[in-house]
């Protein structure tokens, strides 16, 4: 489905209903730079997803301040119009206390939901008093989210893992809303989240949604059988639904995307290829074979995996010395968690010891970026590539990606990419790897570099057929669709 289209049908799908979109991250941030205001847009996939959709729609989206200068920016209802450059909606800013910050977003979300939904073997740590702010500030977003409300019907669309009591406090208040939950990260099975001393609330609150989408079936199916296990409820596998408290959720799987024509576009542009000579000149990237990642800086995504399988690759191949570097984008996240200081401390020791390993006078195999890229020259790194890497643990999509495929307007470039991440279910000509698997991997690498050009060409278009056809317009009009269907 093309955005014209979208447009289009979404306004007839959606004119009895009031759009609020609710996330704990925000899509665009104020940030002060010495004296003056910047704005960026965030590293991650929930915003880069739904901005297309919502410059679209319109609406409101209610989300987490957590600018610097976010309160300098907002008007008196603490709302800003947005994007800056060509305001399509309006963003509500919702302010939290330092100590909210801590308990609620590094706290529970994600040093106790986050690994617990995620099988990366980094163990979740519960604490009452974070879970305390997780309820603390869920009924803050509703208070906020209701506060919006006006005599159309509320579609209220709620966005992951900071928000799981977020429905049902909502229902109670408002039972006329229409309440849909994208939740977008893995769901884990029923053994593993058995462990979460609050299990049984996060369940109920997440049932107060009438819809419940995940990426995958998988995880549709981990949830159903999780609630059977927990809560006298009864699943109703046959519609994919969970009955509780005489309330019906229906359980649905939308993988998400991007918008692929407005990236295609613009890695199109001049300055992008303007952008690829003032880099490559820059970092003085000589080596005929460049490879890419961009990531943020997490324990999930499998950054060490990758350049061990890197150095695994430089030992069995010496004859790449020289002529291959791998550029790895890393945006800084969460650093305040003491798991996160631990892998980036484990990705500088790599990217050192790699690099030392098989360093000449000129040359080293990966340049490291520890930074917030700019997009435009995160599509030159994209088109300057002979290959694209993501090897994470476990993700629940992996937007980058679809991303690098969109980018790639040449149809020029290699994709490998984990298993285990949502995307693989749908991007089956990339090269597949298990990335704890690292002579599979390396041999990857080399599969990948060595791939004859008509090959490399046929996957690409494949792929670019793909999510072109499967892009972010098409997710949100099925889900919404659903939701309207439902209600
Ligand atoms: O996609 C999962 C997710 O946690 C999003 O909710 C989030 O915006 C993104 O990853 C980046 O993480 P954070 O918002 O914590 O910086």
């Amino acid at each position: 489905m093309r955005k014209g289209h979208f447009q289009r049908v979404i306004k007839e799908k959606l004119k009895d209903y009031q759009l609020l979109v609710v996330s704990n991250r925000e899509p665009y941030i104020h940030n002060w730079k010495e004296d003056q205001i910047e704005c960026i847009r965030p590293a991650s996939g929930l915003t880069i997803a739904l901005d297309p959709m919502m410059r679209a729609c319109g609406g409101v989206w209610v989300a987490h301040g957590s600018g610097t200068a976010d309160r300098e920016t907002v008007d008196n209802n603490q709302k800003v119009r947005v994007p800056p450059e060509d305001p399509r909606y309006e963003l509500k800013r919702v302010w939290l206390s330092k100590e909210e910050e801590e308990g609620f977003y590094y706290g529970f979300a994600n040093e106790a939901l986050w690994p617990l939904c995620h099988i990366a073997y980094t163990r979740p740590v519960f604490k009452a008093s974070d879970w305390e702010y997780y309820k603390k500030v869920n009924h803050l977003f509703a208070e906020k989210v209701l506060e919006e409300t006006g005599s159309e019907r509320p579609l209220v669309f709620i966005q992951d893992y900071h928000l799981a009591l977020l429905p049902r406090i909502i229902k109670e208040k408002n039972p006329d809303a229409l309440t849909v939950q994208f939740w977008h990260i893995p769901w884990p099975n029923p053994e593993a989240f058995r462990i979460c001393p609050w299990k049984k609330e996060l369940l109920e609150g997440l049932l107060g949604n009438d819809l419940l989408g995940f990426h995958i079936r998988y995880h549709c199916n981990n949830f159903i059988d999780t609630v059977d296990r927990e809560l006298e409820a009864r699943p109703d596998r046959e519609r994919s639904a969970i009955v509780y408290k005489d309330k019906i959720t229906y359980i649905r799987h939308f993988p998400i995307s991007i918008d692929f024509d407005a990236i295609a576009e613009s890695a199109a542009k001049k300055e992008v290829e303007e952008e690829v000579k003032r880099l490559k000149i820059k970092y003085r990237l000589l080596g005929d074979v460049i490879g890419v990642g961009v990531d943020r800086l997490d324990y999930t995504k499998g950054i060490p995996e990758k350049f061990r399988a890197i150095d695994l690759f430089l030992d069995q191949n010496p004859e790449y010395k020289k002529r291959f570097v791998y550029i790895q984008l890393g945006a800084p996240s969460r650093e305040h968690i003491p798991s996160y200081k631990q892998i980036n401390d484990e990705i500088d020791e790599w990217v050192e010891k790699v690099n030392w390993r098989h360093r000449t006078e000129y040359w080293s195999p990966i340049l490291f970026l520890r930074e917030h890229i700019p997009f435009l020259s995160m599509l030159a790194f994209y088109k300057m590539s002979h290959f694209c890497i993501v090897s994470s643990l476990q993700d629940g999509m992996n937007l980058v990606a679809k991303e690098y495929i969109a980018a790639k307007t040449d149809s020029n470039g290699v994709l490998i990419l984990s298993r285990f991440t949502g995307a693989s279910r749908e991007l089956n000509e990339a090269l597949l790897i298990n990335p704890y698997a690292a002579d599979e991997f390396a041999q990857t690498i080399k599969e990948a570099i060595e791939m004859p050009p008509e090959e490399g060409t046929r996957r690409m278009k494949k792929l670019r057929e793909i999510v072109r056809e499967r892009n972010i317009y098409r997710w949100a009009d099925q889900i919404l669709t659903k939701a309207i269907q439902i209600s």
